[in-house]
């Protein structure tokens, strides 16, 4: 991977960085020489990661809760901001693809799909601005995914949330540009993380996939952790409002 020396001290958040292409950003971030702070719901994988790259000596903490609790939420990045300082990059990563068919969703669920897929994107934004107004910039990094693209069935809630992500990174992009903070998206195409290998990447799949994209070999999640650290980096300076397809060309 580059190396950004402008990230080197830098203060990063990443939301679900326990695991997957998470996970991945985290490391990416902390191999740059930032100080990295993650938040997640499992508990085991954060820990363990935490405690792996601590060993190595990197400055990396791993905050434990579930980002559909706004209060948790906030709570978790002043945590981070007293171990490490006022936060400087933040990258909206988490979320939950689980299906749900259109015809099953009840207000209730609906409002959850919302709180994992979208809500703690703009709370986690909210938390880390006033930080990044007071030292002069920042960069807010935002996941969508092609699922909405491309006409994805099966998750209507998902697919509109991760659509949805995209008009908030313009907006935001726009509000506080004067602050010099950038605001991108990245949507991934399909990332062969641990997760989509046990769920979904059966030998079929696979071979829809690699017919589907333009390039045919797998993406991984250090291809998203690269563009991730290229959009945090002084490299991208000029870059903000818009949204990197990262899938192989697929849509
Ligand atoms: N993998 C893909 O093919 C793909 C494709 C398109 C978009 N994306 C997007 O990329 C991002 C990462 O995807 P991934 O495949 O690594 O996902 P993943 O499901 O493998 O990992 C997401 C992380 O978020 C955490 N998380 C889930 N719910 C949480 C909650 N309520 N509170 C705190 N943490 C929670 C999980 O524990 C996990 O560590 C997501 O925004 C996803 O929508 C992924």
């Amino acid at each position: 991977m580059a190396i950004y020396p402008d990230l080197s001290g830098k203060v990063v958040v990443v939301t679900g960085g326990a695991t997957g292409i998470g996970e991945a950003i985290v490391r990416a971030f902390a191999a740059q020489g930032a100080r990295v702070g993650f938040l997640d719901i499992d508990e085991a994988a954060g820990s363990a990661l935490m405690t792996e790259l601590s060993a190595d000596g990197h400055a990396v903490h791993f905050e434990a809760l579930d980002l559909r609790n706004i209060s948790a939420l906030q709570a978790g990045i002043a945590t981070i901001r007293k171990l490490f300082g006022p936060v400087g990059v933040l990258v909206n990563n988490a979320a939950h693809d689980e299906r749900h068919p259109a015809l099953k969703v009840t207000p209730e669920y609906f409002d959850e799909r919302i709180a994992v897929n979208l809500r703690h994107q703009f709370f986690a934004s909210q938390a880390v601005l006033p930080d990044m107004q007071a030292s002069g910039g920042g960069a807010i990094i935002c996941m969508s995914s092609i699922s909405w693209m491309a006409g994805f069935g099966g998750m209507p809630i998902y697919t509109a949330s991760k659509s949805a992500v995209l008009g908030m990174v313009r907006s935001l992009a726009r509000d506080f540009g004067g602050d010099n903070i950038r605001v991108n998206a990245i949507t991934p195409g399909w990332i062969i993380t641990k997760r989509q290998l046990e769920l979904w990447l059966t030998p079929e799949a696979d071979a829809e996939r690699s017919a589907r994209q333009s390039l045919k070999r797998r993406i991984y999640p250090d291809d998203i952790a690269k563009l991730t650290l290229f959009l945090a980096s002084e490299d991208a300076s000029a870059i903000t409002a818009q949204n990197y397809v990262a899938d192989g060309g697929w849509v």
